[in-house]
């Protein structure tokens, strides 16, 4: 192997910097040369794709976002488009892709090492959707963003006595929000695995009303059948039975942001070590990752287009570590005090 690619694609996650560093100087350590593809499968497919020096990743381990750049690039599902990027490919001599990405991404390894070429995946998106890996490079640091604008509202939340509604991302998949809930100990968590009627959320912010907390928080992830702003619309009508006044924040776009945690500059130093000893074993069309609490590999056809699913006994333990001492009788009304 003399030649190898990386790109990171789908929606950045803090610590992809710290894996291209750790997939290019792990490679130029074994003699491989690096290139580095801009804008992830789109720079494959327009032939961006440029030589990757030790200086050029140097200085970005501490980094959010990506050097490299990412995109999503939904026609990269089309053959042709897939046959244009692996001749942009063999033009200039590369014999293996490295793809730094979550689960689309993944699907579109998956479908370029069934078309023959030699690529293994990184797990790395803050959703931690992807079936195979525990933990994927990017969730830690957007978890401790999503927590600590969670401290900042319950501290604004219980000089005003209000209860702040936080929806956090994860497209489809709640873990970004139960544990964020789960950690900032949220009243109510809701979940696109598992939702919560709204009644029975105006039940949970009347308890904590009654027991006296000053503030209250409902942790709503964004693929939720009530998120945020369809939480919104139905206390708009209701909201006076709460016994606080609500606040909704959307966190968005905000946790992807954030400089990479200890813990995902870890991980990212692993996973790309790894990726590179996989290549030199010859074990492509696998992805890489922390699994069972090791560094490891699945095959990517085990994953592809395949979602994990959260562990719903944590929330049950939120549930729990939120019981009420004094539950609510009757639809009665509850009006703020100060
Ligand atoms: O997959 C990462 C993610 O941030 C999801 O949590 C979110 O639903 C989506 O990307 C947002 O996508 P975009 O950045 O394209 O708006």
């Amino acid at each position: 192997m003399k030649k190898i690619a990386v790109l990171t694609s789908g929606g950045n996650a803090p610590g992809m910097n710290a894996a291209i560093r750790a997939v290019t100087r792990a490679a130029l350590a074994e003699g491989i040369d690096v290139y580095g593809v801009r804008q992830g499968y789109r720079g494959l497919v327009e032939d961006d794709i440029e030589p990757l020096s030790s200086s050029a990743v140097g200085g970005i381990c501490h980094t959010g976002g990506t050097v490299l750049g990412s995109a999503r690039c939904p026609e990269f599902s089309e053959l042709e488009i897939r046959k244009r990027a692996l001749e942009n490919l063999s033009r200039k001599g590369i014999e293996a892709l490295i793809v730094i990405g979550g689960n689309g991404s993944q699907t579109g390894s998956h479908a370029l090492h069934e078309m023959g070429f030699p690529v293994v995946g990184i797990a790395s998106t803050i959703d931690n959707d992807l079936a195979g890996p525990d933990i994927t490079i990017g969730v830690d640091s957007a978890l401790n963003v999503a927590l600590e604008a969670i401290d900042r509202l319950k501290t604004t939340g219980a000089s005003h006595r209000f209860a702040f509604l936080v929806e956090v991302m994860g497209r489809n998949c709640g873990y970004l929000a139960l544990m964020s809930g789960l950690a900032g100990g949220a009243e109510a968590i809701l979940l696109p695995e598992k939702d919560m009627e709204l009644e029975d959320l105006v039940i949970k912010l009347k308890e904590a009303a009654l027991n006296k907390k000053t503030t209250a928080l409902v942790v709503v992830a964004e693929g939720a059948k009530n998120n945020a702003s369809a939480c919104m619309e139905y206390f708009r009508a209701h909201g006076e039975r709460l016994g606080y006044q609500l606040r909704a924040t959307v966190l968005g776009h905000i946790q992807r942001g954030a400089a990479p945690s200890a813990f995902d500059r870890v991980l990212a130093a692993r996973c790309g070590g790894k990726a590179i000893q996989l290549l030199l074993e010859g074990q492509t069309g696998s992805l890489v990752g922390l699994m069972k609490g090791e560094i490891g590999a699945v095959p990517l056809n085990e994953i592809a287009g395949k979602t994990k699913g959260v562990d719903l006994q944590l929330l049950h333990l939120a549930e729990q570590l939120n019981c009420p001492t004094v539950k609510p009788e009757g639809d009665f009304v509850l009006v703020p005090k100060f």
